[in-house]
């Protein structure tokens, strides 16, 4: 792993970390400013890491020797005992990252022995894309100047949002979460078109360009969505018609509501870590 760029290592190649991994090599500027390594304990995924043209260090412990920002993807349960093995490894001018939801600031800290700075990261998994949503909050005594290398490096994967701690399970219920509310949306209103006799193909069609066609809209013309919405339901019509029945079921209600039992699953993990 010799290198002048500084090389990010991620350790756990599953859902998230691939997400991200593929996200930093199908970019051209982030490979330019990283080197990227990663280590997964699965050998099928591993693999999968290493078929992607991905360097795969042979434990964590090598990874974490090596890497200056050494980035945890792994399942929260599963951070305490990864941290206890790599940190004989970690030294103070490295940097760790953490994804893992309701891991704390402090639980990274006190299982590190805090051997070397840390900062938390929220991120969803349209990262893949580049058109990932990250939540950052930074531990004390990480230098600026590496500061500014992970909000680059996460600005080139999409949208950054620095926040307090405190704000992290908020980011988790709603952005790190909100892939799966969107999926199971667009799965629905799929569903939905066949129901009314469309074919399952244009259906499923129809639905995903509904979703990227009214965001793009909504982005490019900076208008609040109320207004986006009364704008396309005319009196009497049909748009009305659905609108109301969708007032009438709740759903506003239960789109908060699930964002609130995943806030408050976050903050039951963080106090039972
Ligand atoms: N998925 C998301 O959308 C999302 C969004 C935001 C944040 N996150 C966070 O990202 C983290 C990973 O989630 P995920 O959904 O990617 O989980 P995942 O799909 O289960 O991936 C975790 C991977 O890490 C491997 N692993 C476990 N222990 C390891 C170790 N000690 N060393 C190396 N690899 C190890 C697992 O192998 P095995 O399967 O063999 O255990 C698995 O392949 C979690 O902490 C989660 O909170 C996820």
């Amino acid at each position: 792993m010799s290198d002048a760029r500084p090389t990010l290592g991620i350790i756990g190649y599953g859902n998230m970390g691939r997400a991200l991994a593929l996200g930093v090599s199908g970019n051209e500027r982030l490979n330019r400013e990283f080197a990227l390594a990663v280590y997964e304990k699965n050998p099928a995924a591993a693999a999968a890491a290493a078929a992607s043209g991905i360097f795969c260090a042979q434990t964590a412990q090598d990874l974490a020797g090596d890497a200056d920002f050494v980035l945890i993807a792994v399942k929260p349960r599963h951070v305490g005992d990864l941290l206890r093995e790599i940190e004989p490894k970690l030294q103070k001018d490295q940097l760790l990252l953490s994804i893992a939801a309701g891991v704390s600031l402090d639980f990274l800290r006190e299982h590190s022995k805090g051997r070397c700075p840390a900062a938390r990261i929220m991120p969803n998994t349209p990262a893949l894309v580049g058109r990932g949503i990250f939540g950052l909050c930074f531990g004390p005594g990480v230098p600026e100047k590496k500061q500014e290398a992970v909000r680059g490096l996460l600005k080139e994967l999409g949208l950054l949002i620095e926040v307090d701690e405190g704000r992290m399970s908020a980011m988790t219920a709603l952005s790190g979460s909100g892939p799966g509310y969107v999926f199971h949306f667009l799965e629905s209103l799929a569903e939905a078109g066949v129901s009314v006799g469309l074919d399952r193909a244009d259906a499923a069609a129809i639905a995903l360009e509904l979703l990227r066609g009214s965001a793009e809209m909504a982005a490019q013309s900076g208008l609040h969505p109320a207004i986006l919405r009364e704008q396309v339901a005319s009196p009497a019509g049909t748009t009305i018609a659905g609108i109301n029945l969708l007032d009438r079921g709740g759903a506003r209600g239960l789109l908060v509501d699930a964002v609130r039992a995943a806030y408050d699953r976050s903050l039951e993990m963080e106090k039972n870590a």
